[in-house]
Formats: structure tokens, C-alpha cells, sequence
């Protein structure tokens, strides 16, 4: 039996009252709705998840490379694990027709856009595009700016659920917040006229820092220049290490992207997110370590997960990096936060001449918290943090109080202990491995389509937690120590030892 103060009875009873329904998920829609919470179309309540062609694949896009990969996608237990959007990105258009419509490039898309959506829409996928608020896309192909209700209705008609708005050859309409928000607000309010359910997700770079505004138009918005393949190496195109960024370039790596993380993670809310941008996981830059921090991180920050990579030909490697359920649920936690990180000390650099450890920690929705130990250097480290590092934020609001938190014990889940073997990933990927449903008591797979992550998670779903590895408290100063290897990180979830029960359920 947990002991309750009067304090912490109150709040309960207080979340009780202002969130009275648990999260769950619509099967007509496929979002997850979480009573209370909302977006300013009411979509996304959890970051958006899919596939994206551009790192792979750039301009070389055409329908079945689209159909191909949602096949693949549902095959792998991908869809099911909750990447349902596949994002169809610069390059797919050759003008507009006499009356001001774009035209899709018939040779790449034959069948016509109104097909790929409705074969999508036929596998339980659905069908992002893409445009820019500029008078060009970034690859030079017609822009929005100034058709953005044309064009906003053309997609609707071929029912389009998903835009990713680009920031190319924007005629100078940027350089303060407010003609970046002008601009990108006319394609918002031209989604929401056509009525359609449409995510609107903007690729501004970060440029005129979206997440002082974006949340009220849009569900997520890019906070930094292009991701590239790398975990650390600098590069001098993306030059800023820190947010806000007035250039924010291209090339930035992982570790790049995430310390720019740092001072807007309270910006990112149910409904509107900050996107780290897509995954690079699968496109050989990166070491299989290094592939799982990236996965890791952008999860704990609540980043999209779009995956940018060929699926066509994942190694069962890779597929086990992105179909990790302890981990994809972290991401898809209600709570809709990212994490605070907590320090930051610079060690052993390598050959780019970077090296830090950090430790980053995250509230769950469930009371449960997730922390993550980083170890960017480059040799392998005991790390550690204590429970005062993980519940700081607690005791240091107003006058310093021992946060209640330190007087408990806490089991420590380890979220990548239960990482699927390539074994079982190459048989899902060869298709000999038993699908997945409702009722499966697997360690290593998940079918959240069938259950929710928050229902799992509630039913203390073993695949969702990982493994136990220790325990921690009571006390302030007692610590959680993990070997960590070079370029490599622990995730970690703690949840109070005395119970595997959800805290309102026991009041
Ligand atoms: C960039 C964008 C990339 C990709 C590319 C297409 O501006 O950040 O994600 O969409 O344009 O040209």
C-alpha cells in the first residue's frame, strides 16, 4: 500500500476530475483521444508515426515505391506498432493546369494520387503529401504560396490525411516570428476549411522559432535544419549547436539536433510537437549503438517518428531499432512532454573531437519516470544518476521540500533489455514469424492497433516495460549505476516498487 500525502491525494483527486476518462484509441480514425486534451484541429494527441520517402529515396519517388513500402509496413507489424502515415515528400508534381490545380507527375504516379490514397486507406495506412510556403518546393517544383486554398482543397479531394509544409523560396516572408506565423497560418486555416481531417505538420527549419507559435496552427513543427546520417560529426553548413538558431543550414547530426532539444522541451504538448525530424536509422551512417540513442532520444522528446529509410530492405537489425514496443511507447505516452536534461558534462571526445554525457528524464502520464544515461564519449562509462537528479524538478519550484518521491522505492525497467533477437526479426521479415493480436504474451512485440500503448501499459504489458533491473530508494542520494557503453545510451523506466497498479486506481 502506497502512503499518500494530503498534498498528493488532492492533485489525484484533482487529475481525477479534469481527466476522468483514460486515453484510447478510435478505431474508425486510428488517433488516440485523450479526454481533456486537444490540438487546434484536434488531431495528433500523440506524436504523428509513419514512413517518409526523402532520406532514402529524395526526388526518386513513384506510386509503387509508395504501395511497396505500406505493404512492407503492414507485413512487419509496423502499422500495428502505430506507423501509419506514409509521407510523400518534394518531387511528385509537374505544374498546374490551366485553372491553377497542381498536376501530379503522371509518369511517377499513373494511377493517379486518388488511387494511392485509397489503396492506403485499404491497408489501414493513410496519406501524407507535401508542399512548401514558397513559390517553389525546395526541389524546384511549383510552391503553395498563394494557392494554398487550391491547393488545399485539391488534396482534400483526393483525401489526403497529412501535409508536411516546407519553407523554400518563401519571397522573404520570414526573419520575425510573425510574418513566418502570417504565412503559415493561411495554409492552416486552408486545411481546416476543407473540412477534412488533415495533419498539418511545418518544416520551417526551426527558422523564426515555430515553438513560440506553431502549437496554435499547426501539430508539429521542425525545430532544427535537416538531419544527416551522422551521430556527432560537426558540420559546418548546420553551424548552430544551440536554440533559438538564426541559421539553422543542413547536415546536423544526432547529437546536434538533440542538445538544440534543450531549452524548448516544455514547448512540446499533446496535439503539437517538436519535430527532431526523420529517423536515420537503417541508412548506414551509424553504428547499431548510435542508431539507438538517435531512436532512443527523439522517443523520450515525443519527436514524430517517421522512418526514413528503405524498408524494402531493413535488416532484421534495424527492424528491431523501430519496432521496440517499450520504447514506441514512451514516444506515444499521453503526457504528450519531452524530456529535461538534467546535466551535461563533457568527456573522452572522440576522433570528431565531441564527447559528453548527459542524463535526461521524463514525467509518464502513469506516474511512472523514464531517464535516459547518454554516453557520447568516446569510451565506455559507469554512469549513474541518484533519485534527487530524477525528481529535482519536483523539489524546487518554490522553497526547497523533499520531494515525496525520494521516501519510496522504485523498480528500475530496463527498455531495451527485451529487444528482439535478428532471429525473430528476420522471421518477420522472411514471414514465418506467428502474427501478433490482442491477447499476445510476447516480451518483444506489440499490436497497438489491437490494444492501445495506454491500455498496455495499464495492464502492466510486459513487452511496453522491458525488463526489471534493480531497484532505487528510498533516499535522495540512492543511485542507479549502468555501464554504458562509447556512443551508446541506457533507457530506463522506474515505477514505484509497492505498486504495478495505475495511482488512480488506488484511491
Ligand atoms: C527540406 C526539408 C527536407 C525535405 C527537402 C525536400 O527543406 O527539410 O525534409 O523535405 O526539403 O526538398
Amino acid at each position: 500500500m502506497v502512503r499518500w500525502s494530503f498534498a498528493r491525494r488532492a492533485l489525484a483527486l484533482l487529475q481525477l476530475f479534469y481527466n476522468p476518462v483514460d486515453s484510447y484509441l478510435d478505431n474508425k480514425t486510428g488517433e488516440v483521444i485523450i479526454p481533456g486534451a486537444s490540438s487546434y484541429n484536434g488531431l495528433n494527441l500523440v506524436p504523428q508515426m509513419g514512413w517518409d520517402n526523402w532520406n532514402a529515396f529524395q526526388c526518386n519517388v513513384n506510386e509503387s515505391l509508395l504501395l511497396n513500402t505500406a505493404r512492407a509496413m503492414v507485413d512487419y507489424g509496423l502499422r500495428d506498432l502505430g506507423y501509419n502515415y506514409i509521407v510523400l515528400d518534394d518531387c511528385w508534381s509537374i505544374g498546374r493546369n490551366s485553372t491553377g490545380y497542381l498536376v501530379a507527375n503522371p509518369e511517377k504516379f499513373p494511377s493517379g494520387m486518388k488511387h494511392v490514397a485509397d489503396t492506403l486507406h485499404s491497408m489501414g495506412m493513410k496519406f501524407g503529401m507535401y508542399s512548401s510556403a514558397g513559390v517553389y518546393t525546395c526541389g524546384k517544383y511549383p510552391g503553395s504560396l498563394g494557392y494554398e486554398q487550391k491547393d488545399a482543397d485539391l488534396w482534400a479531394s483526393w483525401d489526403v490525411d497529412y501535409l508536411k509544409y516546407d519553407n523554400c523560396y518563401n519571397q522573404g516572408q520570414s526573419g520575425n516570428a510573425m510574418l513566418s506565423f502570417n504565412r503559415y497560418d493561411v495554409m492552416s486555416k486552408a486545411l481546416n476549411k476543407t473540412g477534412r481531417p488533415i495533419l498539418y505538420s511545418l518544416c520551417n527549419w526551426g527558422d523564426d522559432n515555430p515553438f513560440d507559435w506553431a502549437y496554435t496552427i499547426s501539430n508539429s513543427w521542425r525545430m532544427s535544419g535537416d538531419v544527416y546520417d551522422s551521430f556527432n560529426r560537426p558540420d559546418s553548413r548546420c553551424p548552430c549547436t544551440e536554440t533559438p538558431c538564426a541559421w539553422p543550414g543542413y547536415h546536423c547530426s544526432i547529437m546536434n539536433i538533440l542538445n538544440k532539444m534543450t531549452p524548448i522541451t516544455s514547448r512540446s504538448q499533446p496535439g503539437a510537437f517538436n519535430d527532431m525530424d526523420m529517423l536515420e536509422v537503417g541508412n548506414g551512417g551509424q553504428s547499431d549503438s548510435e542508431y539507438v540513442v538517435h531512436f532512443s532520444m527523439w522517443a523520450i522528446n515525443s519527436s514524430p517518428l517517421l522512418i526514413g529509410t528503405n524498408v524494402l530492405t531493413l535488416s532484421p537489425a534495424n527492424l528491431a531499432i523501430y519496432s521496440n514496443p517499450a520504447v514506441l511507447a514512451l514516444n506515444q505516452d499521453p503526457s504528450g512532454s519531452a524530456a529535461v536534461r538534467k546535466w551535461q558534462y563533457f568527456v573522452n571526445p572522440d576522433e570528431t573531437g565531441e564527447g559528453e554525457i548527459a542524463l535526461w528524464t521524463r514525467s509518464m502520464d502513469n506516474g511512472d519516470q523514464v531517464f535516459a544515461l547518454l554516453n557520447a564519449g568516446n569510451l565506455s562509462m559507469m554512469m549513474n544518476t541518484t533519485l534527487y537528479d530524477i525528481f529535482l524538478d519536483d523539489a524546487t519550484a518554490g522553497a526547497y521540500q523533499a520531494p515525496p518521491e525520494l521516501s519510496e522505492s522504485w523498480d528500475v525497467y530496463d527498455l531495451w533489455a527485451n529487444r528482439m533477437s535478428d532471429e525473430e526479426a528476420g522471421s518477420i521479415i522472411n514471414g514465418t514469424a506467428p502474427t501478433i493480436g490482442a491477447n499476445s504474451n510476447s516480451t518483444t512485440r506489440y499490436n497497438a492497433t489491437a490494444t492501445s500503448y495506454a491500455d498496455g501499459l495499464m495492464n502492466n504489458n510486459t513487452a511496453l516495460y522491458g525488463s526489471k533491473v534493480g531497484t532505487i530508494g528510498p533516499g535522495s542520494q540512492s543511485r542507479f549505476s549502468a555501464m554504458i557503453d562509447r556512443h551508446s545510451a541506457g533507457l530506463y523506466r522506474i515505477r514505484q516498487a509497492s505498486s504495478t497498479m495505475r495511482k488512480r486506481d488506488e484511491l
